[in-house]
């Protein structure tokens, strides 16, 4: 495939954008389709709606070669060789998934589409839903290959992972494989192959699989805390020059818009008969708990100003989707006197404030996200740090 013309449906997205930069750096001829007038605009006008390592430069070379446009336009669909779906896929306020959530997406684009196309499914998808797309477009007599091809990357490495990691390929038969292998072979020659169940389920366990590890280390850090005994003392200790513990993941707030939401939608798809996803959330989610109940019998939070560090799901991320600490911001809201929040990347939140405001106001402080412009911070106030990131000033 020389040159491939490609849409990618939710190309402005945290996914989307990175792929479409990603293609285009390797001579592909890319258009973002979004319903987001906003991000469509800014990407257009070479800016990125969201923090992502490496992008910046990629985008400008980008579009600076012409390889790369934006539309809101659903038309635009019929112009490509390849259709790239890759749309949100939550779980809603019950964590139900909603598996008609994608092929609603491509049913707005389909009267645009034309038979011989190859359209790839890369949402994280609850299990089915490569099927319910096939029967949906072969309803509607279009005449298109199908391959379902999961995206792995972590945001913040998508412009390294997406060239390094293996790619998984799914499809109903050997001739779509290929094709799909010859398309993500502008990224990498890595592929795995998989029926579409198989790789549907890959996907979700990949994430559950992460959450439960998650889980579990943030199991031990309660356990300890609570008995007044140092986690990161133990940690240091049972991993070194120990292999088996070696992939020991550090306690934290595990949060963001995927593996959450992911081992919820396995949970779903196995008649809501997941019990160790269902207790990975209940750790996972009742950590903030745990840390404000721990700080509350330290300190005493009624009536006095609690700072958060970090408003991010993660350590140097923009990205506030499913935060954890907005949790923490909640349950302090109820326990303390007020709530000072502080981040030095997320720019969608109006109510934050500088970090030296922070640490001049607030009474306790909370690390949110482990963000590097805390490590090594010496405070004055007593705090609730699960990364270890901050130090005790010692008293004057
Ligand atoms: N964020 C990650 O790190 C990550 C990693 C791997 C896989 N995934 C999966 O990738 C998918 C996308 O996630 P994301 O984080 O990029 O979501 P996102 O919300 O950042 O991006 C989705 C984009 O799709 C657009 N969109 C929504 N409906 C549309 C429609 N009908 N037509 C065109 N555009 C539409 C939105 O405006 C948005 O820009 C999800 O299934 C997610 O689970 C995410």
């Amino acid at each position: 495939m020389s040159t491939p013309r490609v849409v990618v449906i939710g190309g402005c997205g945290h996914v989307g954008l990175p792929l479409g930069i990603a293609l285009a750096s390797r001579g592909a001829d890319v258009v973002l389709h979004d319903i987001s007038e906003e991000a469509t605009a800014m990407v257009a006008a070479g800016r990125l709606p969201f923090q992502e390592e490496g992008a910046q430069v990629m985008l400008d070379e980008a579009l600076a070669a012409g390889r790369l446009r934006t539309t809101t336009d659903p038309r635009a669909v019929g112009d490509a060789d390849v259709v790239v779906v890759v749309i949100g896929t939550p779980v809603d306020e019950h964590l139900n998934p909603d598996p008609a959530s994608l092929p609603r997406a491509l049913a707005a684009c389909t009267p645009h589409l034309r038979d011989g196309q190859l359209i790839v499914l890369r949402s994280t998808v609850y299990p089915g839903v490569t099927a319910m797309v096939e029967q949906m477009l072969a309803e509607r007599g279009l005449a298109v290959d199908v391959a379902f091809c999961p995206e792995r990357i972590a945001e913040g490495t998508a412009m390294r992972e997406l060239f390094s990691l293996p790619q998984i390929i799914s499809a109903r038969n050997d001739r779509v494989m290929a094709r799909a292998e010859e398309f993500f072979s502008l990224l990498t020659d890595n592929t795995v192959r998989l029926e579409p169940e198989e790789a549907e389920l890959a996907k979700l366990f990949t994430n559950a699989w992460r959450y439960l590890k998650f889980a579990a280390v943030n199991q031990f850090y309660m356990i300890a805390d609570s008995k007044g005994l140092d986690f990161g003392r133990i940690q240091e200790a049972l991993v070194r020059d120990y292999p088996r513990a070696a992939d020991m993941p550090g306690p934290g707030y595990t949060a963001g818009p995927c593996l959450f939401k992911d081992t919820m939608q396995l949970a779903a798809f196995n008649d809501n008969n997941f019990q160790l996803g269902h207790a990975a959330m209940l750790v996972n989610e009742g950590l903030p708990l745990h840390v404000i109940k721990q700080l509350d019998a330290r300190v005493g939070l009624a009536g006095k100003t609690v700072g958060i560090l970090g408003m991010a799901f993660k350590a140097g991320s923009d990205d506030t989707r499913s935060s954890l600490s907005y949790k923490l911001k909640r349950i302090l809201g109820f326990q303390a006197g007020s709530v000072l929040c502080t981040d030095p990347y997320v720019t969608t939140d109006p109510g934050l404030v500088s970090l030296e405001q922070v640490l001049a106001d607030a009474d306790v402080l909370v690390v949110g996200a482990p963000h590097e412009a805390y490590r090594g911070l010496a405070v004055r106030q007593p705090f609730a740090d699960v990364w270890g990131v901050l130090k005790q000033e010692a008293p004057a």
